[in-house]
């Protein structure tokens, strides 16, 4: 099986627990929605390249590692959407969820995605061993004091640093995705791993930021321009476009430098300098502000 469609095997196995009769119907559709279908799946493909990179053979415990990062980011979403946060009826191209199953449902799914990973990777059947550091790895990436809800939590505060924000809200699952690879194949150093983690991700969100102020909402299936309008810090606006693209580039540089000694490093090195520049080109693709 492609690596596609082993994360989408692991996602789908992962909500069973929603598909159980005595679940709340309209609970377990709004978790399939935040779900299914999905988008670019980057955080679990970058973990699985990493646990592949350790000389690790794909597995089914490695997949729901992959998996229970790909349900956090998409729990982030749904509550990111709400009207509390961005105030957003779009996602992935459809309804974001509040908008169709309303706020409480979205909510709801939202926590039941977050717990649901976790359950996920205590059940993956990983050596009992490299458990307790995947679960910590993952906890931190969501949690306080530098994780996901942190960087949504620095958008309630009058002042920010924009480089810790973005890699509070983004940079950190990133992280997390290569360090939880790392540590689920057996590598003795997972903590080596946060730096290619957090630069990969920091780029990503510049590309996002780069989305937001170019971007067409028929290509990218999100509201555009929703940065500016809620005074959300946006790298775009700091450094403008060319800048947001050099400094892209320096990321990447920094993320290839600092893949730690393993038997692929120089494949991930080539993979991720690949995967960064299918983003770059799209310059030309978007459309001026
Ligand atoms: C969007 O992430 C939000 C950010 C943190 C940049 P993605 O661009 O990975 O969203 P999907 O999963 O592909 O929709
Ligand atoms: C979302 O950041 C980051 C999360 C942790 C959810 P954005 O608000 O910039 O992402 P989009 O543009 O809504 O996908
Ligand atoms: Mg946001
Ligand atoms: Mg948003």
């Amino acid at each position: 099986m492609d690596v596609e469609s082993r994360i989408e095997c692991a996602l789908m196995s992962a909500l069973v627990s929603s598909r159980e009769p005595d679940c709340p119907p309209r609970l377990a559709d709004a978790v399939q929605h935040a779900v299914f279908p999905g988008g670019a799946r980057i955080r679990p493909k970058l973990c699985l390249a990493v646990a592949a990179s350790c000389g690790a053979s794909p597995s089914t415990a490695l997949d729901a590692v992959a998996a229970s990062l790909e349900l956090l980011h998409c729990a982030s979403l749904v509550h990111d959407d709400l009207p509390c946060f961005d105030n957003a009826d779009l996602r992935r191209g459809r309804a974001s969820v509040h908008k169709a199953f309303g706020e409480r449902l979205a909510v709801l799914a939202g926590d039941a995605l977050i717990v649901t990973a976790f359950s996920s990777l205590a059940e993956a059947g990983l050596p009992a061993e490299r458990l307790p550091m995947v679960l910590a790895t993952v906890g931190m990436a969501v949690g306080m004091p530098a994780g996901i809800v942190a960087g949504q939590a620095w958008e309630c505060e009058d002042q920010l640093d924009l480089q810790a924000y973005q890699q509070a809200k983004t940079g950190a699952l990133f992280a997390a995705a290569c360090m939880a690879g790392a540590a689920a194949a057996g590598h003795p150093q997972p903590r080596a791993w946060a730096t290619v983690g957090q630069c990969v991700g920091e780029a990503y969100q510049v590309f996002d930021d780069l989305r937001d102020v170019q971007g067409q909402v028929a290509d990218i299936g999100k509201p555009v321009g929703r940065d500016q309008a809620l005074g959300r810090p946006n790298v775009v606006h700091r450094r403008g476009v060319d800048g947001a693209h050099l400094y892209i580039g320096e990321l990447m540089q920094q993320a290839v430098g600092s893949i730690p000694e393993c038997v692929g490093k120089q494949a991930l090195g080539l993979l991720i300098r690949a995967e960064v520049h299918k983003l770059v080109p799209k310059k030309d693709a978007l459309h001026a502000a």
